[in-house]
């Protein structure tokens, strides 16, 4: 509650379509969607942009292994996210795409002025080369032993185990990714960024940023003070953005080079679409804006190091990272998710299982802050019967059940016993801590704090009997039920960033007005409420059948195929 009033940029990580998104990587999306509409309730001005990400080797492998155009790949997946992430209910401001003439147009402005300002040389570079599919063999066209940490799989560009960012040659025991053989190295020309000259201020960014995470903050000073070395930007591949420079026509742009931008390139666009493009500037380079940026782990040093010194090397007053949200890894069971190994739970198949919303509150309750976290089913049940239903819903059931059998109505008391006034009290503290977790990012915590409500909600309910006060003194029991409800309305207001279509049904049970997702969070949450008019109570949320775990790999399995039928067709198994 102490943020100063901003424009906010928010983002996620632009998802790579060369397949459907996991449970992993839709926390990014999920979490900045949750932030973007905590930051709205607050009365901020938010743009949430991201989209996705086009280029790249990941694309062209799986392209190549389906024979299609990279193109055909990345229109049908892109086509299918847009679904799916509605479904979760995120609301973006833009969903853009690599592949979106105003983002191309934009890299190409971008890295040909840093080709004026000298930051840009070319370079003769030794790479990997595969004789059988005659093409270089850069990122994820090569895997290879990582040299760091002796991880097997590691790629050309980034170790998944150690999280280094690698040159190909470093790999031990190289192989070609497509057919499997052991690479030549070849020399081929490369242009490179000389990030060495933005190091200063690098440096002076990362000590003074004080809302940097301190693994963000002590990995990226590491690497930073250990040497800024120039990394190549282009590509030998035809897929991707041309690279704009003299001499340079058969190059593309670095995936990561391109798809960094593509955070500006879509604010532009946005404001393109609703009609004011140049209003993009004071967004990113006024004083009193701020981006904020949600990623996992393995994306960090791309965003505390590569796009910071991108922005400096503009010599353009861009605003730096504001915070940058890294997540630790979701595990599966215990395992790490893996499309080739096929262990995990891909989004079109969670949403088969339940919809989008209560997987929104699963995602935040396990979303991994501080540690890896493990998704597991029986964790699944849990959350979802004993969090969702036992906690909240049954919660909102007995009040809101209760007021009914009393007509109804019920009207500010004149006063309320200390019972009801220290309950009341500590629900508004409660409330107060979660809206503090939720300005700093905690989500987790957030909902922590909420479920704290609903318990003691519960426990108070428990104590005061409301359905014996009925029948004794009326009085009494509406003091009571008035407390409890205007418990059930602080609940409303603050799950509405995690489950704004509950808290909107929870709200008009309340038989209050307008959208609660509208509803600016007032400095005492229900303060203004005079009067709750309850017409009819339906239940919150459905519980799992209590045979869920025993039957969860035949639920899966129907998940799966059911997925399967509403996938494109270039992505079917
Ligand atoms: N597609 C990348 C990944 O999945 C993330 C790109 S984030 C961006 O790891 F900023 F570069 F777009
Ligand atoms: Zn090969």
């Amino acid at each position: 509650m102490h943020l100063d009033m901003a424009r906010f940029i928010v983002t996620a990580a632009w998802p790579y379509v060369n397949y459907i998104p996991h449970l992993g990587t839709v926390i990014h999306l999920i979490s900045a969607d949750v932030y973007t509409r905590y930051l709205k309730l607050r009365g901020h001005e938010v743009v949430y942009v991201t989209g996705s990400d086009e280029h790249g080797t990941p694309i062209e492998l799986e392209a190549r292994r389906k024979g299609v155009e990279p193109r055909v790949l990345t229109d049908a997946v892109h086509k299918r996210d847009l679904e799916l992430f509605s479904e979760f209910g995120i609301e973006f401001s833009n969903y853009s795409r690599t592949e979106s003439p105003t983002h191309k147009e934009f890299v190409k402005a971008f890295m040909s002025e840093l080709y004026d300002k000298g930051y840009i040389f070319e370079q003769d570079e030794v790479l990997p080369y595969c004789e059988f599919d005659k093409i270089f063999l850069p990122d994820r066209f090569v895997e290879g032993k990582c040299p760091y940490c002796g991880y097997e799989r590691a790629r050309g560009d980034q170790c998944d185990e150690c999280g280094r960012l690698l040159h190909p040659t470093e790999l031990i025991n190289p192989r070609c990714t497509l057919c499997g053989t052991k690479p030549v190295y070849k020399v081929t020309r490369h242009w490179f960024i000389d990030l060495g000259r933005v190091k200063d201020k690098l440096l002076a960014w990362l000590k003074s940023n004080g809302e940097l995470q301190d693994n963000v903050r002590e990995y990226s000073l590491n690497w930073v003070t250990q040497g800024l070395k120039p990394r190549s930007i282009t590509r030998d591949t035809p897929w991707g953005i041309e690279a704009p420079f003299p001499g340079a026509q058969e190059k593309t742009i670095y995936v990561w080079f391109d798809a960094l931008l593509g955070y500006i390139s879509a604010t532009i666009e946005y404001f393109e679409m609703i009609g004011a493009r140049d209003e993009w500037v004071k967004w990113w380079m006024g004083g009193d804006s701020k981006t904020l940026y949600f990623i996992g782990k393995d994306n960090i040093p791309f965003h505390s190091i590569i796009l910071p010194a991108l922005l400096l090397a503009s010599e353009k007053p861009y605003n730096l990272p504001w915070r940058i949200s890294a997540t630790e890894y979701l595990l599966y069971e215990g395992k790490h998710f893996s499309k080739s190994r096929r262990i995990g739970i891909w989004i079109d198949e969670a949403l088969e299982i339940v919809p989008g919303e209560y997987w929104r509150w699963v995602i935040v309750r396990l979303r991994p802050e501080i540690r890896d976290q493990n998704f597991t089913w029986s964790e699944f049940y849990r959350i979802i019967n004993t969090e969702l239903n036992d906690d909240i819903g049954n919660y909102v059931n007995r009040t809101l059940t209760l007021v009914l059998r009393i007509g109804g109505m019920l009207t500010k008391p004149l006063e309320l016993s200390k019972r009801d006034e220290d309950t009341l009290r500590e629900a508004k503290s409660l409330a107060f801590k979660a809206i503090d977790a939720y300005d700093n990012i905690r989500l987790k915590q957030a909902s922590e704090y909420i479920l704290e409500i609903a318990r003691l909600g519960n426990k108070y309910l428990n104590e005061r009997e409301p359905w014996s006060l009925i029948k004794a003194n009326l009085e009494e029991a509406s003091k009571a039920l008035w407390t409890a409800t205007l418990i059930v309305k602080i609940l409303a207001h603050l799950i509405a960033p995690i489950m704004p279509k509950a808290a909107q049904k929870l709200w008009s049970m309340l038989g209050l007005e307008g959208d609660v997702n509208k509803i600016v969070w007032d400095e005492e949450l229900y303060k203004e409420t005079n009067q709750f008019n309850i017409r009819r109570v339906e239940p919150l949320f459905t519980k799992l059948p209590p045979d869920f775990l025993d039957k969860v790999e035949s639920i899966i399995e129907e998940a799966r195929r059911k997925a399967a039928l509403k996938r494109p067709h270039i992505i079917r198994e």
